[in-house]
């Protein structure tokens, strides 16, 4: 299993949404994000100190699924979350070791 999670701009999220459930995604976690990228955030210099200012309200959404639809899901967030323009997000995916579905008890690939 992977998770996905992806930052992306917020009228983003519904077109994201469906096409997920295109490709079988089958559950998600959305929430209210605040972050900078590259371009951006802004340093400020403040008494000395570094303050990171201007931060941009995204949604971060979160997939967990099988290994083997998880460059589809990449592919697909991808696509339907790309305007061209900065502040688009990123997507970073890493290994889950399990997964239990607390109501039934099943785990793993079962839960998901
Ligand atoms: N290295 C990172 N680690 C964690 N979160 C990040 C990172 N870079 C960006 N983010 C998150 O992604 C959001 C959107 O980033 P953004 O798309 O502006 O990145 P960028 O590098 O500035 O690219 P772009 O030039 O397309 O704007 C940020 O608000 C932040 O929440
Ligand atoms: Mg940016």
């Amino acid at each position: 299993m992977k998770m996905i999670m992806a930052i992306i701009q917020t009228h983003k999220l519904e077109d994201v949404r469906t096409a997920l459930h295109d490709v079988g995604v089958m559950g998600m976690t959305v929430t209210e994000s605040k972050g900078f990228g590259r371009t951006k955030g802004h340093t400020e210099i403040y008494r000395g100190a570094e303050y990171q200012i201007n931060y941009i309200p995204k949604f971060k959404i979160e997939v967990v699924c099988e290994e083997n639809i998880s460059e589809k899901v990449i592919e697909t967030i991808s696509e339907t979350a790309n305007t061209g323009k900065i502040g688009d997000g990123k997507i970073f995916m890493w290994d889950i070791d399990s997964a239990i579905r607390i109501r039934t008890g099943e785990k793993n690939e079962q839960a998901i």
